[in-house]
């Protein structure tokens, strides 16, 4: 049970919130917190997560809208006391229908338009990363991938959901291939301290039909602000550092990015992905 003077003091600690003062009487859920929970899930990581991510920590679920915790399968974003939303999010690389499309990733879409002739193992900057699993895909097909990803919050499930790859034999070796960055990408790509072969954008979670997320996931990943970032501007970061290929993942009825016309695009049923082909590449693409 959380008294009344310290949930006030843990507003007050969160950059993000602003309350009037005097504070109400009732405490309103905060928008977004974490669950200290059970030691046995998470130790004193909810203590150290809370800190990083300058979100109040709580003893009692129904104190925030968004909760994020740390359950026997790792960490997780829910919606408490929400019936139409009792599913919950986590980044799970072991999910049997994942594992299944690792087997093959060379009949990826998405890796077939990704490769770079004449190099084994490119170096690949997925600078949208998300929940990963384009990039893990990238991975699992010999690709060194660099993720960036630009929302704290995200970024904390995918980092929560690697470790646990890295923990998995079976997974291991190609979670081994996988940095994160967390942070903005427009920042990032001009800092990068090697060049990369390709760089990968899939900016937005477009309301398609056939999104790689089922329908709860993707509710309550739409309720983090997703928004912020121009994902016009990235279009041009990418091709500023990308000696070889950027690779930009659309819905497929959509226009391309900026209006930048591709070089060439590989169209799959439900999303397409549109090739530009940096200097050097243009006989060579794969
Ligand atoms: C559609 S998701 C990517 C999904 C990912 N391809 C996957 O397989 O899970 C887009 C992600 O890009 C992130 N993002 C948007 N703009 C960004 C930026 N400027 N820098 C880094 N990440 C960004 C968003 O926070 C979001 O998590």
């Amino acid at each position: 049970m959380i008294f009344y003077d310290t949930v006030w003091a843990l507003k007050r600690q969160s950059a993000t919130i602003h309350l009037p003062f005097p504070p109400p009487l009732t405490p309103t859920p905060f928008p977004l917190a974490l669950l200290l929970a059970d030691p046995h899930h998470g130790g004193d990581r909810p203590q150290c997560l809370a800190e990083a991510l300058a979100l109040p920590l709580v003893e009692d679920s129904q104190a925030a809208t968004l909760l994020l915790q740390f359950g026997p399968e790792g960490l997780e974003l829910v919606k408490p006391n929400d019936p139409l939303l009792p599913g919950r999010l986590r980044v799970d690389f072991s999910a049997r229908d994942f594992r299944r499309r690792l087997l093959h990733p060379g009949r990826e879409l998405l890796v077939q338009a990704a490769k770079v002739r004449g190099c084994r193992q490119p170096l690949v900057i997925d600078a949208t990363a998300g929940l990963g699993r384009d990039g893990f895909l990238l991975a699992a097909a010999g690709c060194r991938v660099r993720m960036i990803e630009v929302n704290p919050v995200v970024a904390a499930l995918l980092t929560d959901g690697l470790e646990r790859a890295r923990n998995s034999p079976a997974l291991a070796p190609t979670a081994g291939r996988i940095e994160l960055v967390v942070g903005d990408a427009r920042e990032q790509l001009p800092r990068l301290s090697e060049p990369p072969d390709v760089v990968f954008l899939d900016p937005m979670f477009p309301e398609r039909t056939k999104s790689a997320l089922v329908g709860q996931e993707l509710r309550l990943l739409q309720l983090l602000d997703q928004k912020s970032c121009d994902p016009e501007a990235l279009l041009p970061a990418a091709l500023a550092v990308s000696s070889r290929k950027v690779v930009v993942k659309r819905p497929l009825k959509a226009g391309p990015l900026a209006a930048l016309v591709p070089s060439y695009t590989r169209k799959g049923k439900a999303v397409r992905f549109d090739v530009y082909v940096g200097k050097g590449m243009e006989n060579s693409s794969g």
